[in-house]
C-alpha cells in the first residue's frame, strides 16, 4: 500500500499562484509515472486553477463553518467544493480553531462530501477530535514544524500514542503524521508505527529539487 503524501503549500512563495501550479504539475508527473498517492492542500485562491490542471485531489487548507450569507472574508465550504476541492485540512497548528468550531466545520464538510484531515498538536488533542469522526487525523508537534528534525525520528511515541488513543474512540479514523518530514526514511518509519501517510510542507516547497524529494518520499 502506497503512503498517502499530503503536501500543504501553506503560503510559501513557491506554493502560491503560478509557482504552486508548477509544483502541482511536477507531482502530476510523479503520480503518472509511479501511481503515487498524492494530495495538495492549496490556498483557497489557487483551488480552481490547480484542480483544473491535475488529476489527483486538491484540498483547501481551511474552511469556515459558515452558511451562505453575510460573512465577508470567510471561506465558505460550498465555495471550495465548487472550485474543485475534494477535501480540506482543518485546525492546522497555524490556523487553530476551537473544538466547538471544529466540530461544526467537520459537520459542514461532511454534509458536502468533502474529505477531512483534522490536525492535532498532541495525542490528547487527537483523542478529543476523534469524537467528531474526521476521515483523517494528522498529528504534528508544533515545535517541529518547519524544522529539520522529523516527528518520525525524534517523537515516535507521539505517533504511537496518537494511534492508540484515536483507535479507542474510532478505529476507522486514519492517522497521518507531520512536522519536519523530509525523506523516504521518515515516511517508512511513520508507516511502521501505524500511520497511513504524512503531511508535509517545507520539505517540498523549499526544496531545490522538489521532484527528487517527492520521488524519495513515495516509498
Ligand atoms: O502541514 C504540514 C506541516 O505543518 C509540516 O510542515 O514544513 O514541517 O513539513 P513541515
Amino acid at each position: 500500500m502506497k503512503p498517502l503524501i499530503v503536501i500543504n503549500l501553506k503560503t510559501y512563495e513557491n506554493g502560491t499562484g503560478y509557482k504552486a501550479k508548477e509544483l502541482a504539475l511536477i507531482a502530476q508527473e510523479i503520480t503518472d509515472a509511479r501511481n503515487s498517492n498524492i494530495i495538495f492542500a492549496v490556498q483557497a485562491t489557487d483551488i480552481y486553477n490547480i484542480s483544473q490542471s491535475v488529476k489527483y485531489p486538491i484540498y483547501a487548507q481551511h474552511i469556515d463553518a459558515i452558511p451562505f450569507g453575510s460573512h465577508t472574508g470567510y471561506i465558505l465550504p460550498e465555495s471550495v467544493k465548487e472550485s474543485g476541492a475534494a477535501g480540506t485540512l482543518l485546525n492546522h497548528s497555524e490556523r487553530k480553531i476551537t473544538l466547538e468550531n471544529l466540530e461544526k466545520s467537520i459537520k459542514r464538510a461532511k454534509d458536502l462530501g468533502l474529505i477531512i484531515i483534522a490536525c492535532a498538536d498532541t495525542p490528547d488533542e487527537a483523542e478529543a477530535i476523534a469524537a467528531f469522526s474526521p476521515d483523517y487525523i494528522a498529528v504534528e508537534p508544533p515545535e517541529l514544524i518547519g524544522g529539520d528534525i522529523s516527528i518520525s525520528t525524534s517523537k515516535p511515541e507521539v505517533i504511537t500514542e496518537t494511534i492508540k488513543l484515536v483507535r479507542k474512540v474510532n478505529p476507522d479514523i486514519k492517522i497521518l503524521v507531520g512536522a519536519g518530514i523530509k525523506t523516504g526514511k521518515d515516511v517508512k518509519k511513520a508507516l511502521e508505527l501505524g500511520a497511513v501517510g504524512i503531511l508535509l510542507a517545507s520539505g517540498v516547497t523549499q526544496a531545490k529539487d522538489p521532484k527528487k524529494v517527492l520521488e524519495d518520499l513515495d516509498i
